[in-house]
């Protein structure tokens, strides 16, 4: 549906938390059998940071919030969005934890279980309250803690080198000459978000979950590594390839832009291969595809506002120039949003 132009929002205060623990490569093969050339060969990891107890997704998600809210000031905020994989606890979300840390009085808190691409769900999600007039302030959060849930020798290989820990948020605003103001804001152009759950079982984690009966998890499941995730790496890759190129061009053909008119492609990381593959089709210099898959891996739901606050933090971009990101993720899940430097 055509988006309604009374009431634009705009994305600002980008932030990021990384715990300050490195694993490199080189350490991963002291616990499992794997090394640097095929972990940088196949995913362009170089390197991933990993949680050192007690430190929780929402400890993280807290971290890289506190910085957002800094950078607007404090002004109050009157919805949480949080996007993760890996809550604290199966239930309640992260939301109600971040609302209680940061202390916002009792302001309404949404989790978003929809994995690699939930930055982008909560971003259309947030746009679309901001247009609605529901909402005028809305912390955006996407924040996962991985490693502890990894199989971390060889068994679960395949998995646990491409996965790390980290957290990023933004605000989502309603727009005015106030929030113009920030000197990372960007004005939400639009979103293109889609599922397949065909392929539920392609790229999951089946327990803890209802799904189990008489018990949700017993001894044999722990035994088999049924609590770790599972992955079909081949047909991830070529769904995400696929998705991500098709979903990306659906969104600028639809705003009669090309890849050109792009300065650059925001992607989520879960393989460097998988991010040069999407700036072919797109037909997009490797330059503009903005990667930090190399020192962080793939956090998730946290790659997005990450890999935002970087490219912030690094390029000077113009007004009025386009920054597109795309993901693809369990679910399956996968985007495109759309967003105009102001
Ligand atoms: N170290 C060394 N060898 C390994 C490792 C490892 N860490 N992992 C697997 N191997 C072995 C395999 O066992 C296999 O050995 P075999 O040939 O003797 O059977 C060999 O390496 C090749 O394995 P492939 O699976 O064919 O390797 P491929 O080139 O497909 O790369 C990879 C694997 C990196 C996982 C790739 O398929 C991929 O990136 N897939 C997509 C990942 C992705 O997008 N994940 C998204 C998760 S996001 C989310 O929503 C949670």
């Amino acid at each position: 549906m055509a988006k309604s132009d009374s009431q634009f929002s705009c994305a600002h205060s980008f932030s990021r938390h990384l715990p300050e623990k490195i694993v490199t490569n080189d350490d991963l093969s002291q616990r499992m059998d794997t090394s640097d050339e095929w972990i940088t060969q196949r995913a362009g990891i170089k390197e991933r940071r990993w949680v050192e107890a007690p430190m929780t997704t929402s400890d993280l998600g807290v971290q890289a919030a506190r910085q957002t809210l800094q950078l607007c000031e404090n002004k109050p905020v009157d919805a949480i969005i949080a996007a993760t994989l890996s809550p604290d606890y199966n239930f309640p979300g992260i939301g109600v934890q971040l609302q209680h840390k940061l202390g916002l009085p009792h302001v309404p808190a949404f989790d978003l279980r929809n994995q690699c691409s939930g930055f982008l769900y909560g971003l259309e999600m947030a746009d679309a309250f901001i247009r609605a007039g529901t909402y005028s302030r809305i912390l955006l959060v996407g924040a996962e803690v991985h490693s502890t849930g990894l199989d971390v020798s060889t068994r679960g290989r395949d998995i646990a080198v491409l996965f790390g820990d980290g957290a990023g948020s933004c605000i989502v605003e309603a727009q005015t000459e106030e929030s113009l103001n920030y000197t990372d804001s960007f004005t939400v152009i639009d979103s293109e978000l889609h599922s397949d759950g065909e392929f539920v079982k392609e790229l999951w984690c089946e327990n803890v979950g209802s799904a189990h009966w008489p018990v949700r998890v017993d001894a044999e499941m722990v035994a088999e590594g049924r609590i770790f995730p599972q992955m079909n790496g081949r047909k991830v890759f070529e769904h995400a390839v696929k998705r991500m190129a098709e979903v990306s061009l659906s969104l600028l053909t639809k705003h009669g832009l090309s890849a050109n008119d792009v300065a650059y492609v925001v992607p989520h990381q879960a393989n460097l291969r998988i991010n040069q593959m999407v700036g072919k089709q797109l037909k997009i210099a490797p330059e503009k595809v903005w990667n930090t898959i190399e020192k962080y891996g793939n956090t998730t739901a946290a790659t997005i506002p990450i890999g935002m606050s970087h490219l912030v933090e690094e390029q000077s971009l113009e007004k009025d120039s386009f920054v597109l990101s795309c993901a693809f993720g369990s679910g399956f899940t996968w985007g495109a949003g759309l967003l105009r430097k102001c």
